[in-house]
């Protein structure tokens, strides 16, 4: 054999071992082992956002905080040893959940790679974020941590190559939503991984981002026009925004400058929670801020609507992760999250009327009104999908904080979105409903009567009208009195909030919830792609729900990595060391 020859074998065996220890090293492999700190790439000076002229400049920071007050408490449960019957289920379980994400990525990557998303049931690609490949870029952890890791790195490739911030076609871009799923991922991707070319990525969206700051009084204008801001025009904060837009902004920007070293992204975002927590306690509600708050004159108890759900959900999600993220058992986050939720179990917190009696609790919203200095609220006893992650919130919160009503109250909410999958024949909950309340807490008797009247009310119908009819008539599952809203959209709140359950109390029964929602979400919306969003979950006997053509990027950053989360050894992302943005990117907690 010659010298040429033998070093080829050599090369050839080294290969196959690669290849091979590369097919089953997906399984044993611990994906947070070492983070590779190879492709060390210096952030580019030129970048258009870094040299553009900020009118408003700030001029200086408050200080960063670069290691946690306090030790905290911890979140995840004490594991006990699995059985081996145990430990199979769960493996089938997860690889089930694995091989529906290798679906629907390999539908994204064959159909619209580089594009936001891709539509599971024609395959063509669509933008809807800015066209900055939301897909490719929420989807990056969830590779990561499923252990697909030649398909992470060619992600990653693809994002360092061919996604640029510098510009879009939309019109308008959301700066929040641009920060959860794009800064926000790619800060999770960069955490997990420590692969530097996406940290230089998340530092140009965050300095695109940091743009919409460059108002008189540095609030950000949350539905941007970039294109007028990149051509040096004016700008000012809405005098209507949404609390969640403005609120949930703090993780992100708080992680970047942690990560960078550089104090004014967290400075930019500090100054809004110093804003909200001034005003907490000054609102019709006092305890929480209305949905709609007026960011030009920092004015912020214009609007009379109050509650957890969508428009304000993540300002409350990020008070407690907030203070998982810094390590500060007190300070403002603490404070507005104790005070938010003492607020939210007074007087938000309902329990329905169901026939089995079922000790669980809603969200609901309130209406306040002000004449003659009264304030007088009226609950309005609805919920919706989006607010199935209070559950997880009160989890969190109450572990950090040391506070075991919060843990129960979480156990009772998640446990009312479990249940409300369950009342309807395929098994899956509506984007928005409405239910008959119990007039208290401790509980109330079924009675048909009394739901039926409620039904008519809340449909605002006559008492006098047929109130058996009507909710035969719309299909409405016992206690539901409305339902606006019966799509579902691949929404990830409610097995996020049991795969917090999950961690936070050990207790096996919450896989068991989980996997039968994720049989009951596959059945509902499976296609020959991928997965899709639905228009009805409810349909007449006989009828389609309607499938939308839609996957939204949160389907693979968020639904498929809690679902697989649940599934896996409770120390992969444990919450004691990790905690997750509002779109499931794990940001890495400062620690003492
Ligand atoms: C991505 O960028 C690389 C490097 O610039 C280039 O060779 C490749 O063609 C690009 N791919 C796409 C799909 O644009
Ligand atoms: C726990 O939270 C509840 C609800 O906000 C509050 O009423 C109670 O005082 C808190 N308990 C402790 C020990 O802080």
């Amino acid at each position: 054999m010659s010298a040429v020859r033998r070093y080829l074998v050599a090369a050839g065996l080294v290969i196959i071992i690669i290849s091979v220890w590369q097919r089953w090293g997906a399984d044993t492999w611990s994906p947070l082992a070492t983070p590779t700190k190879s492709h060390i790439q210096p952030i580019d000076k030129d970048f258009f956002w870094r040299t553009v002229t900020h009118q408003y400049p700030v001029t200086s920071f408050r200080p960063l905080p670069t290691a946690a007050v306090d030790v905290l408490p911890h979140v995840q449960a004490k594991f006990g040893p699995e059985s081996a019957d145990q430990k199979q289920t769960r493996l089938t379980r997860r690889d089930t959940i694995k091989r529906a994400f290798s679906r629907s990525w390999k539908a994204y990557k064959e159909h619209a790679w580089l594009r936001d998303e891709v539509k599971p049931i024609t395959g063509k690609p669509v933008d809807t974020f800015g066209g900055w490949g939301a897909t490719l870029v929420d989807s990056l952890d969830t590779l990561w941590i499923m252990g697909f890791r030649e398909e992470f790195s060619l992600a990653v490739q693809a994002v360092s190559n061919n996604i640029s911030f510098r510009t879009t076609e939309a019109e308008t871009i959301n700066v929040f939503e641009t920060t959860i799923r794009f800064l926000g991922g790619l800060l999770g991707a960069y955490d997990l991984s420590g692969d530097t070319r996406l940290l230089s990525k998340a530092q140009d969206v965050g300095d695109m981002l940091y743009k919409a700051f460059d108002t008189p009084n540095h609030l950000p204008v949350t539905r941007w026009d970039i294109h007028a801001a990149g051509r040096g025009e004016t700008q000012t904060a809405h005098g209507n925004t949404l609390l969640a837009e403005l609120g949930s902004l703090s993780m992100e920007f708080s992680r970047l400058s942690i990560v960078t070293g550089n104090p004014k992204y967290y400075d930019a975002v500090q100054h809004i929670s110093e804003l909200l927590a001034a005003s907490q306690m000054k609102t019709k509600v006092p305890g929480l801020w209305p949905i709609v708050v007026d960011a030009a004159r920092e004015e912020f108890d214009l609007g009379s609507d109050y509650g957890l759900g969508g428009m304000s959900d993540s300002t409350y999600e990020y008070l407690p992760k907030m203070a998982a993220l810094l390590g500060q058992k007190t300070g403002i986050y603490a404070d507005m999250y104790l005070r938010s939720m003492e607020t939210s179990n007074r007087h938000l917190l309902f329990r329905p009327m169901t026939p089995k009696g079922d000790d669980i609790l809603f969200p609901g919203s309130l209406h306040a009104s002000r004449s003659n200095n009264q304030v007088s609220t009226t609950l309005d006893p609805s919920a919706g999908h989006l607010t199935c992650f209070v559950g997880g919130m009160l989890a969190v919160g109450g572990q950090i904080m040391s506070n075991k009503t919060h843990v129960e109250l979480a156990d009772k909410v998640t446990k009312g979105c479990i249940w409300a999958y369950s009342s309807f024949g395929r098994g899956v909950m509506p984007e928005t409903m409405s239910l008959t309340p119990c007039p208290s807490r401790s509980g109330c008797v079924w009675s048909d009567s009394s739901w039926h009247l409620a039904a008519l009310s809340a449909q605002s119908a006559s008492k006098e009208d047929d109130g058996e009819k009507l909710v035969e008539e719309q299909r409405l599952p016992p206690s539901f009195t409305k339902i606006p809203d019966a799509r579902y959209i691949l929404r990830p709140e409610a097995v996020e909030s049991i795969f917090v359950m999950y961690r936070v109390t050990g207790d096996p029964a919450w896989q068991d919830a989980a996997w039968r929602m994720w049989n009951a979400i596959d059945e509902l919306t499976h296609t020959e792609l991928a997965n899709t969003a639905v228009w009805n979950v409810n349909p007449k006997h006989g009828e389609e729900p309607g499938k939308a053509d839609s996957m939204e990027s949160f389907w693979l950053g968020e639904t498929l990595k809690y679902l697989y989360l649940v599934f896996s050894e409770p120390e992969l992302v444990s919450l004691d060391d990790w905690v997750f943005n509002t779109e499931a990117h794990p940001f890495r907690r400062l620690k003492k």
